[in-house]
């Protein structure tokens, strides 16, 4: 494995791998891997003949008063980890490096990035989708691996690819969970042991609306309140910060559950803000 911090390096060597026609695969990430990270290395790897992935904790994402210098990080870990996955290249850039004196030039998408996260979070799609795109044109990949946890992430980096007519496949990947349900996170680090056991709630929560509507067409309305009255009893240290009823891939609010909604929600827990979704299918 290759492990590269240099912007020019990379970006030359994926021009070298593309000119001999190799298919190449990124996985961009901010590093402490977890299964979720390792699911998308082995997905990648099962898909293509050189695989990237990116270790960089993106500041642009992260506003001021949030959690940017208490991010994990563990890199030698992540290093070994990679290695297991044969990983072809690590790329671990310094934000110097890849934000440069006089930066100015930002990628959004205004439209999906209105409810959900963004409304906590006004500036953090438009730092994720600048760093993305970034990365895509540095590695020039044909293929690149996001989660599903990051569901909103995900919609926004396929409608800027399709917006911007960028030569690669996205392809989103199922939410990998702990034992007890609860997404993996690298921010679940940050749980004390008692928030830790009320956190496998979120996901009991999303399974008990998929019940609701498996019986009957409800109204959003209806599941929101019978959340918040979940959370409030089984997540007591917790503040809900939305639970919100969305179509899968517009992302705007749906009323009545006729089709399938997808149901996402944050919780602040501690000093973690955790977020999760399922698809409720009728
Ligand atoms: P990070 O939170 O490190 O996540 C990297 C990738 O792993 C994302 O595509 C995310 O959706 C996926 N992921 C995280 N937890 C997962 C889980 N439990 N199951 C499956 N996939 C999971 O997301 C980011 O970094 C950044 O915003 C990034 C895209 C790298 C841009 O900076």
């Amino acid at each position: 494995m290759k492990i590269i911090s240099d912007v020019h390096k990379l970006q030359h060597i994926c021009l070298d791998l593309r000119s001999q026609g190799k298919k190449i695969a990124l996985v961009p990430t901010m590093g402490y891997f977890h299964e979720g990270h390792l699911s998308l290395m082995r997905w990648a790897r099962q898909n293509c003949e050189q695989l990237i992935v990116s270790l960089f904790v993106n500041p642009t994402q992260f506003a001021p008063n949030e959690d940017l210098e208490a991010y994990p990080r563990d890199l030698d870990r992540d290093k070994k980890l990679a290695q297991k996955e044969k990983v072809d290249i690590l790329f671990t850039p310094k934000p110097e490096a890849l934000y440069l004196p006089g930066h100015c030039t930002w990628v959004e998408v205004p439209d999906l990035a209105q409810n959900l996260c963004a409304k906590a979070r006004p500036t953090h799609f438009r730092g994720v989708a600048t760093i993305v795109c970034k990365l895509f044109n540095l590695t020039l990949p044909h293929l690149a691996v996001f989660g599903q946890k990051d569901w909103q992430q995900l919609t926004i980096i396929k409608r800027m690819v399709k917006d911007l007519n960028l030569p690669i496949e996205v392809v989103g990947r199922p939410i990998v969970r702990e034992p007890d349900g609860l997404a993996m996170s690298s921010r679940n680090t940050y749980l004390t042991p008692a928030e830790r056991k009320q956190a496998s709630f979120i996901y009991k929560g999303l399974l008990m609306a998929q019940t609701m509507v498996k019986q009957t067409h409800v109204q959003a309305e209806t599941i929101k309140n019978a959340l918040k009255e979940f959370y409030k009893k089984n997540l007591p240290s917790g503040k809900i910060d939305y639970i919100e009823l969305v179509h899968p891939e517009q992302l705007t609010p749906v009323s009545l559950i006729d089709q399938p909604t997808l149901l996402a929600v944050a919780i602040f827990l501690g000093h973690a803000r955790l977020i999760d979704n399922i698809v409720l299918r009728v």
